[in-house]
């Protein structure tokens, strides 16, 4: 058991208190949320005690610094035992309790995750993954030989691949387009994928926020360049959904995949595939459905058998979100960001963060560039010599470590991370 965890069940008067908390984190949120009614959320971001709150929800180990939480987060205490007390359910008799008790239960994940991005239910289908959201979009349009798919070389590895795959196998043809970090604008952005188009052209996908930089792209206005050409826009939002708030009619999008592990604290192995009312029947699931399905969102959870109790915790990590607040999170993560990002700028000229740090073009997550130090060694040193997790990022066009705090790290963290940086780059990495 670690020092920290030790200290907090000493404090909390022992296990069973621990375990009280837990079942108590929403009711606690809740009161932590009246101490700072009213506050605006850029005030609450600041506000040390109300994070500590936020934190105890979290069952995290404090002899590691966890700054690659963009990759997966870990999902609150009670957030994970809702999903433990569902797998024993469903194991006493997985026929009944997993199929006929809990699986149902996937409407109220639906309905919630619905009015979450601001769509109807009926377009939302949940998924295991960003992954499988997007290669059901990938490989679910029919395209003919010769048709044109534009996206950025900083889409996401797995997503190209599909689109290469379809190349090879059908003779598509893509069409990657570059842009710098961090991007001149974002109407620079729009000009290259307008740039790109020719009468072949029949998709764009694009990242809501990239997961190299978090450079946030203007979505917006690349779906209606689409759509102004018959151009369907795939979005790829792995990264933004909860980590900031936004809703579909702010993106106008007809298709978003995101995955629920990474910022909305649900159960790894959960996503979800939004997809138009009237885009439905053109976009086949990647395992098939019969013909009555054609237009019901449904269609893309034919997946075979799965576990319930992990997209059935989507609810309570719903409940944990809102708990906190959009706004509030975001505010903290930037919080965040800012802290360690400015204070490593201003410290050494060799230090080049290549994310914008402002409140419209990214959020909790940034890209650093340390001149004179291997980020792949410097990855490798930070975790082995001192147990920070960061993110080596090595792309063709930069490269850097991608640092993604989280809503219960502390400040004292950030700060360890900044310290060691620091030293590092007057020192050099050891031999
Ligand atoms: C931009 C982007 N798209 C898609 C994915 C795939 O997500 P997952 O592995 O959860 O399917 C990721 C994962 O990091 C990502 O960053």
């Amino acid at each position: 058991m670690s020092l920290n965890r030790r200290a907090l069940l000493g404090s909390l008067g022992g296990a069973a208190a621990l375990a009280a908390f837990r079942s108590d984190a929403l009711a606690r949120i809740a009161d932590a949320g009246k101490a700072v009614a009213g506050k605006p959320a850029p005030a609450v971001a600041g506000d040390e005690a109300y994070w500590a709150e936020i934190a105890r929800a979290f069952d995290v180990d404090r002899t590691l610094i966890n700054l690659n939480n963009g990759g997966c987060s870990p999902a609150p205490a009670h957030v994970m035992e809702a999903m433990i007390r569902d797998l024993r359910f469903s194991n006493e008799i997985p026929v009944y309790h997993m199929w006929t008790v809990l699986e149902p239960r996937i409407e109220s994940c639906r309905r919630e995750l619905a009015a979450e991005f601001g769509c109807d239910p009926e377009e939302m289908a949940i998924t295991r993954n960003a992954s499988e959201s997007l290669e059901t979009l990938i490989m679910g349009i029919d395209l003919k030989a010769g048709d044109e798919v534009v996206y950025t070389t900083q889409n996401y590895p797995r997503m190209i691949t599909s689109w290469e795959q379809r190349a090879r196998r059908e003779g598509i043809v893509v069409k990657p387009i570059t842009f710098p970090v961090p991007p001149q604008s974002g109407g620079d952005v729009v000009a290259k994928f307008r740039a790109a188009i020719t009468p072949r052209t029949r998709v764009f996908e694009v990242t809501h926020i990239t997961n190299l930089t978090g450079q946030i792209l203007p979505v917006r206005d690349i779906v209606r360049l689409g759509r102004e050409h018959g151009i369907e826009t795939y979005v790829d939002g792995a990264h933004a959904f909860a980590q900031f708030p936004f809703k579909r009619d702010d993106l106008e999008c007809d298709y978003y995949a995101t995955s629920l592990h990474k910022w909305l604290f649900a159960p790894i192995g959960t996503g979800f595939l939004y997809v138009r009312k009237a885009k439905q029947k053109s976009i086949w699931p990647l395992m098939a459905a019969p013909p009555k399905m054609d237009e019901d969102i449904r269609k893309y959870e034919e997946i075979g058998t799965h576990p319930a109790a992990n997209h059935n915790a989507i609810a309570v990590a719903i409940a944990f979100h809102r708990g906190i607040g959009a706004e509030r999170k975001a505010a903290r993560l930037r919080l965040l960001r800012d802290r360690w990002a400015k204070r490593l700028a201003a410290a050494d000229p060799r230090f080049r963060v290549l994310t914008p740090l402002n409140d419209t073009e990214s959020c909790g997550i940034g890209l650093i560039h340390s001149e004179g130090l291997d980020t792949e060694k410097l990855q490798a040193h930070l975790w082995d010599k001192h147990r920070i997790m960061t993110t080596p990022i090595v792309h063709p066009e930069f490269n850097g470590l991608r640092i993604t705090p989280n809503v219960y790290t502390t400040l004292d963290e950030v700060d360890a991370f900044s310290d060691r940086m620091e030293r590092l780059m007057k020192t050099g990495l050891p031999a």
